[in-house]
């Protein structure tokens, strides 16, 4: 009898290779030709879903149709992060070793929710996280082999709110976790702080009235005696301070909070210090920049995204923290089919408790990818040649009368206006955008429409930054 093939719809091992390289090919061609495009994506609203059919496919397509769909439909939706014209936000970039990194973990295909379900996934995750520890000159207490630890979440915005549910419990005794939130938890941070702080508090428990906005001095820095007597007058009021969220690097400006001073008012009324680094953290990498988080060692907790400026792909965020049983007892729950030996003998992290979800992918595959890659000297490198192009920016605006700076640029955002007003920088903005050479954001400071210039794509060079200038005083001239 001859034996009958089961019926399978599944790409086989070597159709698999075969479009693999396919895709490879397409992804590096696209970031060789990534300059012809114009950089903010062009479409009208529904012009994607238009072109798409209205109804799934009924049977399976060949490979090529979807690739060349990719090209045909999907390519004239995308905004190209991956340009070094990309000027936007704050950057979200990517390298080789990171993307062949992530590549690697989905063929992994590793859920590693539990040290058991694939050892290596938590360990060399906490291994990463202690070579980072060294790397950007963090405290000693947050390493792993200390009473603290880190771990890899999707993005800042979950970090945070880990921290304020651990801060919350700590303050609370474990007990909201139980009973839920009184409405007298009260948490700071400036008015520059980013927007998943507020968030996380409705998210929380703790409500948006209880989150105080903080003053800022004319660099956009929090004002530590300000905060201090915003403490002292909410325990008057009968009310439990427990959390204040600290900037390096705000998103508007990237304006530096003094940590150390208030590290300072922290201990002395016993709130968790988290320490926001979203972007500027990278640059910890450098140790001539350090000295913007001088007092980190105050902090209960710290965060920074690789997924932004250290050439590691979406998504990819670090979190420390100094106790790691505060996080633990926080977010922990055993049901019984998740319970085994490895577990029980309490000598694994699950890094299940460390955060929100459950499942988690492989992520540290791509960091240590591209810290191998790189190593600490080439990464350095490009951080400083990012700073200066972005420095030298700076200067550019500083020398021409009709620009001013808006902000201090400490690091590689250049916060700059036209002194013409809103309406003109608007429109400076508008015409650079729709002309595809770059993108810029805006942000407003002190009430005034400010354009952002933010240098920290991996190709970004010297050539992209002139033609960005010379491009922005075109439009200038024309307004
Ligand atoms: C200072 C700061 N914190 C938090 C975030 C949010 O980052 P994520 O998208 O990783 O949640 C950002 C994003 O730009 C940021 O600049």
């Amino acid at each position: 009898m001859p034996v009958l093939e089961e019926k399978s719809f599944h790409m086989t091992p070597d159709e698999f290779r075969r479009y693999g390289h396919a895709v490879v090919d397409w992804i590096a061609d696209y970031h060789s030709r990534i300059e012809s495009f114009p950089v903010l994506s062009q479409v009208k609203p529904g012009e994607i879903r238009a072109a798409l059919p209205a109804h799934p496919p009924a049977e399976g397509e060949p490979f090529e149709a979807l690739l060349q769909d990719v090209q045909r439909i999907i390519l004239p939706g995308v905004t190209h992060w991956q340009s070094p014209n990309f000027f936007a936000y704050f950057p979200c970039n990517a390298s080789g070793p990171g993307i062949l990194g992530d590549l690697l973990s989905s063929g992994l295909g590793v859920q590693g929710m539990l040290w058991s379900t694939s050892p290596a996934c938590t360990e060399l995750e906490t291994h990463i996280m202690d070579w980072l520890v060294e790397m950007l000159g963090l405290p000693e207490k947050f390493r792993s082999s200390n009473t603290g630890g880190g771990v890899i979440q999707d993005t800042a915005s979950s970090s945070t709110l880990c921290a304020l549910l651990a801060a919350r419990e700590r303050a609370t005794n474990y007990f909201s976790n139980k009973k839920g939130c009184d409405g007298k938890l009260v948490a700071y941070a400036s008015t520059q702080t980013h927007s998943s702080l507020e968030k996380a508090a409705m998210i929380a428990g703790i409500g948006v009235e209880n989150l105080r906005l903080i003053e800022v001095d004319g660099n956009f820095a929090m004002k530590p005696e300000v905060l201090a007597q915003q403490i002292d007058a909410d325990r008057h009021a009968g009310l439990t301070p427990f959390f204040v969220c600290a900037t390096v690097g705000t998103t508007s400006s990237t304006a530096m909070d003094p940590i150390a001073a208030l590290g300072e008012v922290c201990r002395k009324h016993n709130l968790w210090l988290h320490v926001d680094a979203a972007m500027s953290g990278t640059a910890m990498l450098c140790p001539e920049f350090r000295h913007l988080q001088n007092g980190v060692e105050l902090a209960d907790s710290y965060t920074f995204n690789p997924h932004k400026w250290m050439f590691t792909n979406f998504d990819c965020n670090c979190f420390w923290v100094a106790d790691r049983k505060a996080l633990i007892q926080t977010l922990s729950i055993l049901p019984e089919y998740l319970r085994n030996q490895a577990t029980e003998s309490g000598a694994v992290i699950d890094y299940r408790d460390w955060h929100i979800q459950l499942g988690r992918r492989f992520r540290s595959l791509k960091l240590w990818f591209v810290i191998r890659h790189y190593g600490v000297e080439g990464l350095q490198h490009h951080i400083r040649e990012h700073v200066r192009l972005a420095q030298q920016f700076a200067d550019w605006v500083r020398n021409d009368d009709r620009f001013e700076l808006a902000a201090p640029a400490p690091l590689n955002l250049v916060c700059f206006r036209h002194n013409s007003g809103d309406a003109a920088n608007q429109t400076i903005m508008d015409r650079v955008n729709r002309s595809g050479d770059l993108y810029l954001t805006h942000t407003k400071l002190n009430g005034k429409l400010t354009l952002r210039l933010c240098v920290g794509q991996t190709n970004t060079q010297a050539r992209h930054v002139e033609k960005a200038w010379n491009r922005i005083r075109e439009e200038a001239a024309r307004v």
